[in-house]
């Protein structure tokens, strides 16, 4: 590590050792979608053909558990067959060298960032790759299927769900990740469309001069100090490369 590297002045307003800035990253569906992982709201994206409360909402579970537990099972079943991409390893990289504080909040439950290497990190959503039992409150790690009355290794009754955060639950980590946002120095937004809260807005609980910057395809509209379209696989080990090299 160059410990003479000073982040981009126009990222900053005046440059200070590194080890004094704090980093907060907010991914969302876009940094996997060169991975193979379907969006949700692009024009072929999962809300284009699916309705979210028929797949992602508690009432969804109970009035249909099979429908959404097969579905779960399809995308958990997808993760065996998908990599981390350059931009889920340039984060992970600047997890492990960042000096200053670091954060990854990912809406993706996809296990990509962890494959990667990412370890200062929460999944606000939760994760495809874990069960949670409803009666003893267990949270298992799970590859397989989970049809409807696969009992809990822990308790044994057939009482699991994915460990997902469906629409109208409360998002994983919160009280971690506002205290994150309350003391950034800097605040990235990957490949979000920026339209589902409280992970949208995030970047307005940001403290006076801190700054925002924000990787996408497009433009999603958001207020950040600064925006950057184009595909994660190249803006964001370029972004990495720019905040350890100065
Ligand atoms: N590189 C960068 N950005 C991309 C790429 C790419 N290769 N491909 C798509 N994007 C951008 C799109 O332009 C869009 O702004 O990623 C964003 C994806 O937006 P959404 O599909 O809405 O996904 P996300 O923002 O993660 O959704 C948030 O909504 O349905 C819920 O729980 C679900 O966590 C999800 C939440």
């Amino acid at each position: 590590m160059n410990p003479d590297v000073r982040p981009r002045a126009d990222l900053y307003p005046g440059a200070r050792p590194r080890s004094d800035l704090g980093i907060v990253v907010l991914t969302g569906a876009g940094i996997s979608a060169e991975s193979g992982l379907a969006t949700f709201r692009d024009a072929n994206g999962l809300w284009a053909s699916l309705r979210p409360q028929d797949l992602a909402t508690p009432e969804a579970f109970a009035r249909d558990p099979d429908t959404v537990l097969a579905w779960y099972d399809a995308r958990r079943s997808q993760l065996a067959e998908v990599e981390p991409n350059e931009a889920h390893h340039a984060l992970a990289r600047l997890d492990r060298e960042w000096p200053g504080e670091f954060l990854l909040v990912t809406q993706n439950v996809d296990d990509l960032h962890a494959r990667a290497g990412g370890r200062r990190m929460v999944q606000m959503h939760g994760a495809l790759a874990r069960a949670r039992c409803t009666a003893c409150e267990a949270v298992h790690a799970w590859t397989g299927g989970m049809p409807r009355g696969t009992p809990c290794p822990g308790c044994s009754q057939p009482a699991l769900r994915p460990d997902i955060v469906w629409f109208g639950e409360m998002p994983m980590a919160m009280p971690r990740i506002l205290a994150a946002v309350g003391q950034a120095d800097l605040f990235v937004a990957i490949g979000t469309s920026g339209t589902v809260h409280p992970a949208a807005g995030l970047v307005g609980r940001l403290p006076p001069g801190a700054r925002s910057l924000e990787l996408n395809l497009e433009a999603s509209g958001g207020r950040f100090t600064d925006s950057r379209q184009g595909p994660a696989t190249r803006l964001v080990p370029a972004f990495v490369d720019e905040m350890l090299c100065g």
